[in-house]
């Protein structure tokens, strides 16, 4: 543990300092070493993905015993990799919530008993604002404030961003996340699981304009609602599914692609319109949903007119991953945050 402090406005500066990151909200055990909150070390993720696979989502219990046979072996691969020693971390920061609760609770038990035994402070993250700071890790690094979208297979919430510890909500989902309704469309379409990538893939040979899905409207403008669409591309393809005998169809293709359109067109609404009730000139994306190529395409060519600046994380960054952990954890620990043993999880 030898970092040393400088003064730096309001929080001080901490130089050679290497913070653990622990990741286990939902099915990636995940772990990093951050230094300075913005150089990546090491950044280890083990997926329990294809014990869910057969499922076409995450169950919980097997994400939980699969946390635990992982973590030791995650975190061990993170300091060998990071080529430091463990008495070298100076804070164990980890994900208390939101996500599944024996999940987190794996990855908190582990940091708070690391966190003793090292004799290094310990600090509880949010996983959603750790999704805003993956932008922070590559690239030009977003100046404050800004609108930030999260849209992942658990979340899609909008977010104003004055600092990266005063984060109010400005609209979510009611029913489905995006990443979600990507995963049950694919599981529709017998696609397998994560929906995500195999949708985008598809829809790269599909028409978007051909089928007419819409997402629904709500009352309040900057929340959102992705279960109505879902619903209509199953009964959609409960009345085709002589043509969708086979998963490369040219009918799958086209629903693909236009399911695609419509969610990622909904996103570009909402976030356009957040920036422009909060007067923001940045919107800052994250979560899984963000790896997709089109949406980033886009976001980009919709910016450029609006006179935004649109930042997205580096895409393995857009993954659930222990580098963002990590690298918010430093920030909010020179803000004089720590949590100490009586952790819990939360969110
Ligand atoms: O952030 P993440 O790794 O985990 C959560 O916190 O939920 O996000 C996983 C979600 C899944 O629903 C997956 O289908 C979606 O992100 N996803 C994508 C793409 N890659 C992953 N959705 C659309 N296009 C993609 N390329
Ligand atoms: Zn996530």
């Amino acid at each position: 543990m030898g970092y040393s402090k400088a003064a730096e406005g309001d929080s001080p500066l901490l130089t050679d300092m290497y913070v653990l990151g622990i990741e286990t909200s939902c099915d990636e055990t995940a772990a990093s070493i951050v230094k300075d909150g913005k150089n990546i070390l090491s950044s280890v993720v083990s997926s329990s993905l294809e014990e869910h696979a057969p499922y076409g989502g995450v169950i919980p219990e097997i994400a939980s015993r699969m946390h635990l046979e992982s973590i030791t072996r995650v975190v061990d691969s993170a300091i060998r990799q990071a080529k430091i020693k463990l008495k070298d971390v100076g804070l164990v920061s980890v994900t208390a919530g939101p996500g599944l609760a024996g999940s987190l609770l794996v990855g908190v038990s582990f940091a708070k008993a690391l966190s003793l035994g090292i004799n290094a402070p310990l600090l509880g993250v949010d996983h959603l604002s750790s999704h805003i700071y993956a932008n922070f890790l590559s690239g030009s690094r977003p100046a404050l404030p800004f609108v930030a979208l999260i849209v992942s297979g658990g979340h899609t919430v909008l977010f104003y961003v004055k600092d990266l510890d005063k984060i109010d909500v400005l609209g979510s989902t009611h029913d489905d996340a995006c990443g979600e309704a990507f995963d049950k469309v694919a599981k529709i379409l017998k696609l397998g699981y994560p929906g995500g990538p195999v949708i985008e893939r598809l829809a790269k040979r599909g028409d978007p304009e051909k089928l007419k899905f819409k997402c629904s409207n709500t009352d309040r403008p900057l929340d959102f609602s992705f279960s109505g669409i879902k619903t209509a591309v199953m009964y959609f393809a409960k009345k085709n599914s002589s043509r969708l005998r086979s998963p490369g169809s040219k009918l799958t293709r086209d629903i693909a692609a236009s399911f695609q359109e419509a969610a990622i067109d909904t996103l570009i609404r909402k976030s356009f319109l957040a920036c422009k009730m909060k007067k923001a000139g940045r919107l800052v994306i994250g979560g899984g949903v963000a790896a997709n190529g089109r949406m980033r395409e886009k976001f980009f060519a919709q910016a450029g007119d609006k006179g935004i600046d649109v930042y997205f994380p580096e895409r393995k960054l857009c993954m659930d991953n222990a580098a963002m952990v990590a690298g918010l954890g430093y920030q909010l620990f020179r803000k004089g945050r720590e949590s100490g043993l009586g952790l819990n999880i939360g969110g």
